[in-house]
């Protein structure tokens, strides 16, 4: 290559860049000089928000427990719980059968949380098996006795057994929000959408941080239904489109809330979503290119709800967790989202006896400015625990690392 062709082609190529970065100041210019009459509306929105969402110290937020700089999420999955004691277990060894109930389950919830001290507990749905369960309400006190006793903060969706005994969806969403420490929320206020439990929670940055009225990851649940109601379309339901816009509303208004002043922040903070019934979408993967197992079918809606498609244009989700089918346990990356199950947890659940039941962990990493401070979350772990002798832990991976698919990339590979 001629020397003169070589330098055309460097300041060619520096002409882009130059030409990128002036385009990103101008949207940045933009965004920056717009907000006086947004800024103003988006306070008013949070003073509003304030009075009915947990008081500051309420909040969840960074280096609120024992570890600093780590938010770490427990997922439980289709617990199944009925009536304790006198419930027994589903596929254990014979030679297990006569010791084992529902209260292994609570045991298992106690164990894993003694171990890995989470800040959050995730309850993705059946969590009470309502065919089995004489009384609803009581059958999820004692689910979720562990979380209350621990007085730890926990949050839930539904599954599609939980309406089956003496409570209807709607009541047992009732009953979950009026429940001890729990973060669940019934629905959001003034906002016609289908199902029960659609809500968010938002972690915010450490005390004392710049960060400290930011929130820094958000999570989102989504209630994903039971059957389908329409008789020509057989099978389980999906997120529906009323879900879908408030999903995209809150995602964009908290991704405005960041991005602005004050401490206004580059990019959006990472999202997490969790649900019950997996997404068509959990069926792309293969041993080649997920961690974990896949011992049965994928047994999500027989239509696609186009969830999949809105997270990805939201930006913001890096990552969905799942229950339902108990026997797959892993976490796939379709389009920048891990789509990921927990495994089955409780004993009265269908399972594989020597497969040991099992939960997700999730643990969130804040990065250090170059100060030193706290900045926002630079990592996105999981690894999951086996109730077995040792606790084990399975199947540790990154989820999500900052600027492994942001711009930082996308220059490094243009230079
Ligand atoms: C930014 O503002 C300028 C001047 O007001 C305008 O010409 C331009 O279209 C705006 N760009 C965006 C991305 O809004
Ligand atoms: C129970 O049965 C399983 C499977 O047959 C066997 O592996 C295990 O050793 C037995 N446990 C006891 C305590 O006998
Ligand atoms: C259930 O708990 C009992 C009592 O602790 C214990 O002996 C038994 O091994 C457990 N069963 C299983 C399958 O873990
Ligand atoms: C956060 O909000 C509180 C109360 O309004 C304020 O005192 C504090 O300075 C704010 N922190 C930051 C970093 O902006
Ligand atoms: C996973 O690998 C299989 C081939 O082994 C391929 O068909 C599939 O598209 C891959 N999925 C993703 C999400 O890359």
């Amino acid at each position: 290559m001629g020397r003169s062709f070589s330098t055309v082609l460097h300041s060619s190529l520096l002409l882009l860049i130059l030409a990128i970065l002036l385009s990103h100041a101008a949207t940045d210019a933009n965004v920056s000089a717009k907000p006086r009459e947004d800024r103003s509306a988006l306070q008013r929105r949070g003073r509003r928000g304030d009075a009915s969402s947990p008081s500051a110290a309420g909040r969840l937020r960074f280096n609120g427990g024992k570890r600093q700089g780590e938010f770490k999420i427990l997922q439980v999955a289709d617990m199944h719980y009925a009536d304790g004691r006198s419930t027994g277990c589903l596929n254990v060894f014979p030679n297990q059968t006569a010791t084992c109930s529902d209260l292994n389950t609570t045991a298992f919830i106690y164990r894993v949380i003694r171990e890995e001290s989470p800040d959050l507990v995730v309850f993705t749905g059946d969590n009470i098996y309502g065919f089995d369960a004489t009384d609803a309400a009581k059958s999820m006190d004692m689910a979720f006795a562990p979380a209350v006793t621990l007085k730890l903060p926990w949050a839930a969706v539904l599954g599609n057994h939980d309406q089956e005994s003496t409570l209807s969806r709607e009541g047992v969403m009732r009953h979950i929000v009026s429940m001890p420490h729990t973060m669940s929320r019934f629905n959001p206020n003034g906002f016609d959408i289908d199902g029960f439990g659609n809500y968010n929670l938002e972690i915010y940055g450490p005390e004392g941080s710049l960060l400290e009225n930011k929130s820094v990851l958000n999570l989102y649940f989504l209630d994903s239904g039971d059957y389908s109601t329409v008789p020509s379309i057989p099978g389980y339901n999906w997120i529906k489109p009323s879900q879908q816009l408030w999903f995209q509303r809150t995602s964009s208004h908290l991704q405005k809330e960041y991005m602005n002043k004050p401490e206004a922040q580059k990019e959006a903070a990472p999202g997490l979503v969790y649900f019950h019934i997996p997404l068509p979408e959990f069926g792309s993967f293969d041993a080649s290119n997920f961690t974990g197992v896949r011992q049965e079918g994928i047994s999500s809606a027989s239509v696609n709800s186009g969830f999949f498609s809105t997270m990805v244009e939201a930006g913001d989700v890096k990552a969905a967790f799942t229950g339902h089918d108990h026997l797959n346990d892993f976490c796939g990356k379709l389009t920048g989202i891990q789509l990921c199950y927990a495994g089955g947890f409780g004993y009265h659940a269908y399972g594989k006896a020597g497969w040991s039941r099992r939960a997700r962990v999730v643990s969130a990493f804040l990065e250090k400015t170059v100060d030193g401070k706290w900045g926002g979350v630079k990592s996105i772990k999981t690894w999951k625990r086996l109730d077995d002798q040792y606790l084990s832990t399975i199947d540790s991976q990154v989820l999500w690392s900052k600027g492994t698919n942001g711009k930082i990339v996308f220059f490094l590979l243009m230079m």
